[in-house]
């Protein structure tokens, strides 16, 4: 029998969530994995605050070195969030010897190098599976199932509040707005909800996806990212007519030796499998050059399904001799500018003689290949239509550059939606 003793940096949700599956949990898995895990000490910003599951008060501290400094603490578990101090507490902990479990993606994205560096210098086990996608074990299977692939796209859904948010605008044709404050009082948002609705939570979770798929390091700072906020129910609703739907995408793709990485709104077709992928729930689709297409698809975040792949990790860090490192070399990684796509863009055009032959005459001057075309609805009180043009596939960079010739008296560009997953 193994037993190890364990310690805990934050106790919010989620440490909460990992104390409640040791405790109710505990006895099957040392039945079925044969070790068993002691909490020592817990570190907390407050030690009288009222928590979601009932913490042993003599465990909880405000002092971090009776974690990091205890000898006895084999495995730091952390879930405080944020960049700082998490990641200097992870790095001290490593340094120490002690293996780190963490869940903190913008930690882990920020300070890559400087964390991995910690756990190779010091032979330390560094386990992140609850960092992307809360339960669904796809850190697990990229680095542990499919080493035999080059991966070459890995796109997926990757922010749970996003995928509400634009499943239910889809859904009922509502606002952005109304769905974000219903999603806000049902706590599904955040009340600052930049971090989800602009894109830099799936930033970071992308950035540790792409640098495990593709073998080199690809920084958060290097992704294109865009979020949600502008996207109107016109968007949705005509992108329904073309057949295709609305989705907050992470996309990394290795083409040519350059990685594209970038999240922003997304349209794919509705016969997709990242189509039917709603509510809250997240899912990553890989391409592999060996395993062709797989959908890992789950609930990738709440307190219980992240505990679920930080308890999974301390049993796997357990029965480890010998830690693994990501797999990542050091060939600088070179990030891609460009990219070809399908295009979606909406505009309001001039309802007069010869403006849609401008748009055509632009797009052709930058070599823009026009697939689809539909005008919609009335012309308003001031003489412009709603048109939408589907492009072929097309280098972003010609797109915009033929959109941004246009005159402003005569066309007004409303969106420009990538589509991806053709
Ligand atoms: N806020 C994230 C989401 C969960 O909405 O998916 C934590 O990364």
């Amino acid at each position: 029998m193994e037993r190890i003793t364990v310690g805990f940096l934050g106790c919010g949700n989620i440490g909460c969530g990992v104390y409640k599956l040791l405790e109710t949990y505990g006895e099957e898995i040392f039945r079925n994995e044969g070790v068993a895990f002691d909490v020592k000490k817990i570190l907390v910003r407050s030690l009288g605050k009222k928590r979601s599951w009932n913490i042993p008060a003599h465990l909880l501290t405000d002092h971090p070195d009776e974690v990091l400094d205890d000898p006895e603490i084999a495995v730091v578990m952390e879930f405080m969030g944020g960049e700082e101090p998490a990641s200097s507490y992870m790095i001290r902990a490593l340094e120490g010897g002690k293996t780190v479990v963490t869940a903190n993606k913008m930690a882990l994205a920020s300070n890559w190098n400087a964390i991995v560096s910690a756990a190779r210098e010091h032979g330390a086990g560094l386990y992140y599976e609850a960092s992307v996608c809360g339960a669904i074990p796809v850190i697990r299977a990229i680095n542990d199932s499919l080493q035999a692939n080059r991966i070459t796209s890995v796109m997926g859904i990757i922010n749970g509040t996003t995928n509400y948010i634009l499943s239910r605008m889809s859904q009922e044709g509502a606002a952005y707005e109304d769905v974000l404050a219903d999603a806000q009082k049902l706590g599904l948002a955040e009340p600052d909800p930049t971090a989800d609705v602009e894109g830099y939570d799936a930033a970071y979770k992308l950035s540790i996806l792409s640098t495990l798929a593709f073998h080199r390091h690809v920084p958060v700072e290097c992704i294109y990212r865009e979020g949600i906020t502008g996207i109107t129910p016109l968007d949705v609703q005509c992108g329904k007519e073309f057949g295709l739907t609305l989705k907050l995408l992470g996309v990394a793709k290795e083409e040519d030796g350059k990685i594209q990485a970038r999240v922003h709104p997304t349209f794919v077709r509705s016969s997709h499998p990242l189509a039917g992928v709603s509510d809250a729930f997240n899912a990553v689709y890989v391409n592999g050059h060996a395993c062709g297409e797989m959908m890992f698809y789950g609930r990738g975040a709440g307190d219980m399904p992240t505990a679920s792949a930080l308890v999974s990790d301390l049993i796997k860090a357990a029965h480890t001799k010998r830690h693994p490192l990501p797999a990542v070399n050091d060939v600088p990684c070179e990030i891609a500018e460009d990219w070809s796509c399908v295009h979606f863009v909406r505009m309001k055009a001039k309802d007069e003689p010869g403006v849609l032959a401008l748009v055509s005459g632009q797009f052709a001057q930058y070599g823009v290949s026009i697939s689809s075309m539909v005008q919609k609805g009335d012309r308003d009180a001031d003489g412009y239509v709603q048109v939408i043009f589907l492009t072929h596939e097309a280098s972003e960079r010609a797109v915009r550059s033929a959109l941004a010739a246009l005159p402003a008296e005569k066309v007004c560009i409303g969106s420009i939606i990538r589509v991806e997953g053709e």
